[in-house]
């Protein structure tokens, strides 16, 4: 299993941004995850495509977009051209779940399917197969630093089961709470990529965190 660890911008300091995410790719991070939020699907006002655009040049990582906005469809386009590689949005933040999906795609990059803690998995039913990532939320949107809600473990596993099932190498990603102490459970629930804000921006030393990280997957 390949595991991927990607630290939130949300919890990283916003003045110093572009040095922020030259730090973390240099302490080791997989992805950049950045979070948008519109005040309206997202209960939180955070960062847009020209913020993603004026990143890009700073990193070689992918960066892994998660939507938090409603309506999704007119930003995809906007996050393409930003550089995005990764785009992800809320089921219920969009009318028409299949169109997005297609519309990320034919942008060039990699569409997601974020699921709430209370959202139900039906929602992959008939999705699946087309997405190249399923981002399980273990917080309820809008801010960095929230406790991991537990009851997203089961589900995790379950999603981790319906993957396998598809055959498919579909990407099991976890945003919410993921703090060294925890990353070892949340892997052996069937996670492979992980968010992490706090833990990470909220530390002194990325890289040693990082490494602290990469530690407890390898043990599994
Ligand atoms: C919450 C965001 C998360 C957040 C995670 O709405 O989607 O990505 O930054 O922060 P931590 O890791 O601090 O829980
Ligand atoms: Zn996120």
């Amino acid at each position: 299993m390949t595991f991927r660890i990607a630290p939130s911008i949300l919890s990283a300091d916003f003045a110093r941004l572009g040095e922020e995410v030259r730090a973390v790719a240099a302490a080791g991070a997989d992805l950049i995850h950045f979070d948008v939020m519109d005040n309206h699907y997202g209960p939180n006002l955070t960062v847009g495509p020209l913020v993603c655009a004026a990143l890009r040049p700073h990193v070689k990582l992918p960066l892994d977009v998660h939507l938090m906005v409603k309506p999704v469809d007119r930003l995809v386009p906007e996050f393409a051209k930003a550089g995005a590689n990764i785009i992800s949005f809320h089921p219920e933040a969009s009318e028409h779940i299949d169109r997005t999906i297609a519309l990320i795609k034919e942008q060039g990059c990699k569409a997601g399917l974020v699921l709430n803690p209370a959202t139900p998995l039906s929602f992959l039913d008939h999705t699946l197969d087309k997405l190249d990532l399923v981002l399980l939320m273990s917080v309820n949107p809008g801010f960095g630093g929230q406790q991991f809600i537990p009851s997203v473990l089961p589900k995790i596993e379950e999603v981790r089961r319906r993957i396998r099932a598809s055959g498919k190498p579909i990407w099991l990603e976890v945003d919410g709470g993921v703090k060294t102490d925890n990353i070892g459970e949340i892997a052996r629930a069937g996670a492979d990529t992980f968010v992490a804000g706090s833990a990470i921006f909220g530390s002194k030393d990325y890289a040693a965190t990082i490494r602290e990280m990469r530690q407890k997957l390898a043990v599994l």
